[in-house]
């Protein structure tokens, strides 16, 4: 049985301060939770945050790395640099860093690498444009993203990969996709991934969906066959109604 990862992606919001003190408003909230509780923070959280989650389930993520190591990369941040401060999780490849930061299949491969040769677990993102949907791409699109975003992985690796299914269109809009074709297209990035890495890692493998996700839909969506939780942008910024989507089976 898949355990149910649901991890919140502030993106660019929240200073120090706002952050210590949603996580001391929502930590006793999630204490009890069944899923796993991941907050992914801006660089400039992630030392308040870290410190101010030891002790309870709440894991913590950044939003994104660099896939070289040190040098002269003004701006950027390494994999290493995020390990040792104490971070767990990293997002990979957001649609929105692919669209405005020219984030490629190819830099996203080299990401994950990364990623897992300084022991983060990356949450790779994948998703198909509304121009892509109504030309009925979107399997098409989504299952290469996922084969170029593995590429070169072992088996372990890929098993420890989560992948969050985004829809474009479905991010910030409101619009959300239903339970029954979020849990669709996620079951083809798993027929992807069985095709290359065999049936036990597909079914191992945490998919995750990410658009609209509110505490209203949570737990249609989360209840389905292959939806292992979610990927939560605006509502996850506030720590009640964040807590709802955690605790989604309570609603
Ligand atoms: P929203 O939940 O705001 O639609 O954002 C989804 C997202 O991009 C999470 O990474």
């Amino acid at each position: 049985m898949r355990k149910k990862v649901i991890a919140g992606n502030w993106k660019m919001n929240m200073l120090p301060n706002e952050a210590i003190d949603y996580i001391q408003s929502f930590a006793p909230m999630v204490e009890n939770a069944e899923a796993e509780v991941i907050l992914c923070v801006p660089y400039t959280d992630l030392f308040y945050a870290l410190l101010n989650t030891q002790g309870t389930n709440i894991k913590i993520g950044a939003q994104n790395m660099h896939f070289e190591e040190t040098g002269a990369y003004t701006g950027e941040v390494s994999g290493k640099m995020l390990k040792v401060v104490g971070v767990e999780y990293v997002i990979i490849g957001h649609s929105e860093r692919r669209q405005m930061f020219n984030e490629t299949d190819e830099t996203v491969n080299k990401k994950i690498k990364t990623a897992f040769e300084n022991e983060l677990k990356p949450i790779v993102c994948v998703g198909e444009t509304l121009e892509e949907r109504e030309a009925g791409k979107t399997v098409e699109k989504i299952t290469t993203q996922t084969r170029l975003a593995l590429e070169g992985l072992n088996a372990s690796q890929v098993k420890n990969t989560i992948i969050a299914y985004e829809p474009i269109w479905a991010i910030g809009t409101g619009k959300t996709a239903t339970s029954e074709d979020a849990n669709n297209s996620i079951k083809e990035i798993r027929a992807e991934i069985k095709k290359i890495y065999g049936e036990d890692i597909a079914n191992e493998v945490i998919i995750q969906y990410g658009g609209s996700v509110k505490s209203s839909n949570a737990k249609e969506l989360f209840n389905t066959s292959d939806i292992d939780g979610g990927l939560v942008g605006g509502a996850s910024l506030k720590p009640e109604e964040f807590s709802k989507i955690v605790k989604y089976n309570e609603n």
